[in-house]
């Protein structure tokens, strides 16, 4: 019987990675404090601890009012220079060799933050990230579903001149009352500009949002799905396609999806035959990073190193890397595993 303490060394040595995670998610109370003070912009919290004591979330809404209040702080490139290289730090501190990170430019335009102020700081601290140490790196262009498709529309229009910093499209934000169908045209101008798509899904949302995410907006990839496992029919065609579900377990916790984790359907869906990823949404929101996420399935849900293995893959086979790429990710994992044996 392995002790808690080698398990998560285990899994901490494990290479893995992180296909849902939203940069803004990761902005630290600390860094948030500091940066309110350099732009001068007025906030409720005075102290990490008062900005802490405000993780107390009732639901998706609740968050994301904190979530807008905390990414406003954001001003020049150097500060999101700052935002991506915390993050990055982590995933070399965490064993996270690839990361697709959702970037929400929409959140940043009431501040008057440019695309090109936003991507020449991300870029400076992913390019130096790869030379240091070798982090792997795709960004995702997220869309926020409360604002219209007309501005959605416009902003991929102004990403035309970047495109080559973005290998997918996304849909986050509020899901109740903004519905797949509302963002069709959105998709289907992404997918004849080549870009992958995923979407949130089925979080909050019902199944239908699931299903309207695969069959609308003709996704890769649904970010969370835990909610289809309310619907057989739809199980069958996720477990059927091998679509990837990139589940967020403390998140769902945090954000009240589930009461508590040991009532997460996580190990119900990977059962089930689904290709589910894990990952960690917003990590300085919700009380831990990647490997936080996979400690707290198997302290409440007893999660072996087998099942954390088929998880781990599951994030490489359904990453947006070449194949080539993705064989050699795999071929580590299997080193790894056979080593620790
Ligand atoms: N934006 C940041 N985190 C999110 C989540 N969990 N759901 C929807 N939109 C988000
Ligand atoms: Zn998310």
């Amino acid at each position: 019987m392995q002790s808690e303490q080698d398990w998560q060394k285990w899994l901490t040595g494990l290479p893995k990675c992180e296909l849902h995670l939203h940069i803004d998610g990761s902005l630290q109370p600390e860094r948030l404090l500091k940066l309110a003070k350099k732009n001068s912009v007025a906030l409720p919290y005075h102290s990490v601890e008062e900005i802490e004591a405000a993780y107390d979330f009732e639901n998706l809404q609740s968050f994301l009012d904190l979530y807008y209040l905390g990414a406003s702080v954001l001003r020049d490139e150097e500060d999101f220079y700052h935002l991506m290289r915390d993050y990055l730090l982590k995933c070399r501190e965490q064993n996270i060799v690839h990361t697709e990170i959702m970037v929400e430019p929409q959140t940043y335009f009431p501040q008057g933050v440019s695309l090109q102020t936003m991507l020449s700081g991300f870029e400076s601290a992913i390019q130096e990230a790869r030379k240091d140490w070798g982090q792997s790196t795709l960004l995702i262009l997220s869309f926020l579903r409360h604002l219209s498709e007309e501005e959605a529309l416009t902003l991929l229009k102004e990403v035309e001149p970047y495109r080559e910093h973005f290998v997918a499209i996304g849909l986050a934000s509020s899901e109740l009352g903004h519905p797949p169908e509302k963002f069709e045209r959105l998709y289907a101008q992404a997918q004849e500009q080549g870009y992958r798509r995923i979407a949130h899904a089925g979080e909050e949302g019902p199944p239908a949002y699931v299903w309207g995410a695969l069959d609308l907006l003709k996704v890769h990839r649904i970010d969370h799905g835990v909610r289809s496992a309310e619907d057989e029919k739809l199980m069958q065609r996720l477990a059927e396609e091998q679509v990837p579900l990139t589940v967020c377990p403390l998140s769902n916790i945090r954000l009240c999806v589930f009461p508590e984790m040991k009532q997460h359907n996580l190990l119900h869906l990977l059962d089930a035959g689904l290709c589910v990823t894990v990952n960690s949404d917003d990590p300085a929101y919700f009380g831990g990073y990647l490997n936080e996420n996979f400690f707290a399935l198997h302290q409440d849900l007893n999660l072996t190193q087998e099942q954390a293995l088929r998880l781990v893959r599951n994030g490489f086979n359904a990453s947006f890397l070449p194949q080539a790429e993705v064989q050699r990710h795999l071929q580590a994992v299997d080193e790894y595993s056979a080593a620790a044996a």
